[in-house]
């Protein structure tokens, strides 16, 4: 089912039109799909049910204390990667023995808190992280549960700036450290070695790169004779942004996990957080002014790199929808682009586009995940509004950012 689609021309999310909204609410705003975020959840659980394994949602990719409160509800656990989201998916109701902390550059009072919280895995990141964590929980005497993540040294097909899991990447230990690092840990007196993780990058569209992950991972536990109490196999999981993107296979996948699991009878973890929630957004946005170029009309709108920053970063393409359909043809190209002071602050760019009038509203899309979450106050713009519907029920889980807190410091 498609939360957000058109009902005769005009652009629903759930039971709600997206033309009432923005009669009700300023703009721009992120719009969130309820039903999409639970249908999301279910369909990827459904996809593992045989390894039933913990599903840790990854924070990073949207850390609204509401949506989490949601996840927490479908029994979601965490995957965090500072004091920060760990306190905010404590705050949802996560338990803490369901939360997986990663990152290379945990701070001390990062360590502090993940072991006085008692999280189910610090994932630690190198020897010296490893060495530090072990002092600090010595002084708090307290045993502390870890992983140890490997940089598997695969090149998964993706964005060259969200691979994490070639050997030139920061994250991780190489395949001959880990191994190392395993068969001296017990030096390590105050940590428990109950995990091995691996992530090796964001919008993977194959399972190619993770049956070979697989495959590594199985080199390093027959290598180790260790018998991990969990295997946490990461997010990566790509969505399809583009109509040609092709759709990765989990069910296939799945079978190898489960494969897996069985042999070296261990628990599974998942740290997804696109697949989960990439697709159940749209940033409503207005175009403020039409400008004609020298050889294509911009539409300017009021949301911009600051909202939304995927594009500029990453060059990531997100369609632009209308929140009311025609069947008018603008003239020319048209190129969507923000208010902010910035030659990247522009977003996709049509051949061909419907006829567009200042003032009209569109929507980006899929913007649900590292949309909110990676949004700046750049040019000193206040954090906008998001907004949730459940059904016909439209409820806001953020209010814009008051100017005033902005303009003090
Ligand atoms: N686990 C770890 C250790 C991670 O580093 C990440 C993402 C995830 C899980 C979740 O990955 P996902 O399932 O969402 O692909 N801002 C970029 C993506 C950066 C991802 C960073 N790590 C983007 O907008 O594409």
């Amino acid at each position: 089912m498609s939360y957000i689609r058109y009902k005769n021309n005009n652009l629903f999310v759930e039971n709600v039109s997206v033309r009432r909204l923005v009669s009700k609410f300023s703009s721009p705003f992120y719009l969130y799909s309820e039903g999409n975020i639970i249908e999301n959840y279910k369909s990827f659980s459904n996809n593992f049910k045989k390894s039933n394994p913990l599903i840790c949602f990854s924070v990073k990719a949207n850390s609204n204390i509401q949506i989490l409160k949601i996840l927490k509800k479908m029994g979601s656990g965490a995957d965090v990667v500072s004091g920060g989201e760990l306190l905010k998916a404590i705050k949802s109701g996560i338990k803490p023995n369901k939360i997986v902390f990663s990152g290379v550059g945990k701070t001390e009072d990062e360590i502090k808190l993940a072991i006085r919280k008692k999280i189910l895995l610090i994932n630690v990141e190198s020897e010296n992280e490893a060495i530090l964590i072990n002092k600090i929980a010595g002084k708090l005497k307290k045993k502390t549960a870890i992983g140890i993540r490997l940089n598997p040294d695969i090149n998964a097909p993706t964005h060259k700036k969200i691979s994490t899991g070639k050997a030139e990447d920061k994250f991780g230990l190489s395949k001959t450290n880990l191994i190392s690092f395993c068969l001296n840990v017990k030096k390590l007196k105050n940590l428990k070695l109950n995990a091995i993780s691996v992530h090796i990058g964001s919008q993977i569209l194959s399972e190619n790169p993770f049956k070979k992950t697989l495959k590594v991972l199985e080199e390093i536990i027959k290598r180790t004779a260790i018998n991990f109490k969990f295997v946490d196999l990461g997010g990566g999981f790509g969505i399809s942004y583009k109509k040609k993107d092709k759709k990765i296979n989990l069910k296939n996948y799945s079978i190898l996990v489960e494969k897996f699991r069985k042999k070296y009878n261990c628990n599974i973890i998942f740290e997804p957080g696109r697949a989960i929630v990439g697709d159940t957004a749209i940033l409503v946005t207005k175009v403020q002014y039409l400008k004609k170029g020298s050889n294509k009309t911009f539409a300017i709108l009021n949301a911009g790199m600051n909202d939304f920053m995927r594009t500029a970063l990453y060059d990531a393409v997100h369609n632009i929808i209308p929140v009311i359909k025609n069947s008018k043809k603008n003239k020319g190209p048209l190129e969507f682009v923000g208010p902010i002071c910035e030659t990247t602050c522009k977003f996709v760019k049509y051949k061909k586009y419907q006829s567009l009038n200042q003032t009209d509203y569109v929507a980006i899309a899929d913007v649900g995940a590292y949309g909110a979450s990676l949004s700046s106050n750049y040019n000193t713009k206040p954090l906008i509004a998001e907004i949730i519907i459940n059904k016909a029920k439209a409820r806001i889980i953020r209010k814009k950012q008051d100017i005033k807190s902005l303009i003090n410091q």
